[in-house]
């Protein structure tokens, strides 16, 4: 028996990356799962390989930035299972650039994604986790709400501004109770498929954020996965309006050690 057999989630950013790992974790914890993403070819071929394993995914297209789209996923679900209780909201991109270099379009976009997304998402998920009585909202946030880096200005500042969405939102939730909990995951750096190869890793800026994460290493896809069925689950029954780093230390380290490379 899984934890989330039952369960009905939405995982936005869900083809790949972070997004696919949480997939990965939430269906083998018994969860039916919506992969949400852009990129159909690659959200539909993790759907079929998850079906073929016996487990219960399908795979939407939603631009997380359409409100329209983000209504029809959630009619779509709740047709398909009748429930929705959990949505990931974990679509997201970046722009490393500084405050004198960004553009005002540059920051628009970050913030259409990272944190309008999200908000979308969660005005339309709250009406129909309502109807089963509870729910858990998970919004991917980032390290960089806390650790900053001169090219963090604008994707640091949309992941602060979703750290902040997620408090109102589940104290808004719990005032009212809902038995809708919200929280927020903070990663630092994990080893997802995009910097998973040796070029990447011989980039001296990347090499440098290794040697600084205390547990000296970087995560793996799998372990935030765990995270989120963790926060899925009633193992996190009081838990909301709470910031989880998954960092491996990085984020409150204040020196990095000279003798790794
Ligand atoms: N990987 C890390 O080390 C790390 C660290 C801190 C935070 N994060 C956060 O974790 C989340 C996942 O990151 P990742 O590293 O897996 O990135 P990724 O680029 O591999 O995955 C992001 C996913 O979001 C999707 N996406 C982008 N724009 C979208 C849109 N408008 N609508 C729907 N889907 C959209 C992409 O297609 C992709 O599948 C992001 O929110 C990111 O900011 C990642």
């Amino acid at each position: 028996m899984g934890r989330l057999n039952d369960k009905v989630a939405i995982v936005t950013g869900g083809a790949r990356g972070l997004g696919g790992a949480a997939v990965d974790a939430l269906c083998a914890e018994g969860a039916s799962v919506v992969i949400a993403d852009v990129i159909d070819a690659a959200g539909q071929e993790r759907a079929a390989r998850l079906t073929a394993e016996g487990h219960k995914a399908h795979y939407v297209h939603l631009d997380v930035r359409d409100s329209a789209q983000w209504a029809a996923i959630v009619e779509d679900t709740l047709a398909r299972w009748g429930r929705l209780d959990c949505l990931v909201n974990n679509a997201g991109i970046n722009i490393p650039i500084d405050i004198e270099e960004a553009t005002l379009e540059q920051f628009q976009s970050i913030l259409d994604v990272n944190l309008l997304g999200a908000f979308l998402g969660i005005k339309v998920v709250l009406p129909a986790m309502r109807k089963n009585d509870g729910g858990s909202i998970i919004n991917v946030s980032s390290n960089s709400t806390a650790m900053v880096l001169p090219t963090t200005s604008l994707y640091g500042a949309s992941k602060a501004a979703l750290a902040n969405l997620t408090k109102t939102t589940a104290v808004h939730c719990g005032l009212r109770g809902d038995h809708i909990r919200c929280n927020s995951i903070h990663p630092g750096m994990h080893l997802t498929e995009m910097i998973d190869n040796p070029e990447v890793q011989a980039l001296p800026q990347v090499r440098a954020l290794k040697s600084a994460i205390p547990m000296g290493r970087m995560g793996l896809p799998a372990e935030f996965g765990k995270v989120v069925t963790f926060l899925a689950s009633e193992d996190s029954s009081y838990m909301t309006a709470a910031e989880l780093f998954t960092d491996g230390g990085l984020t409150v380290v204040s020196f990095a050690d000279p003798s790794r490379g």
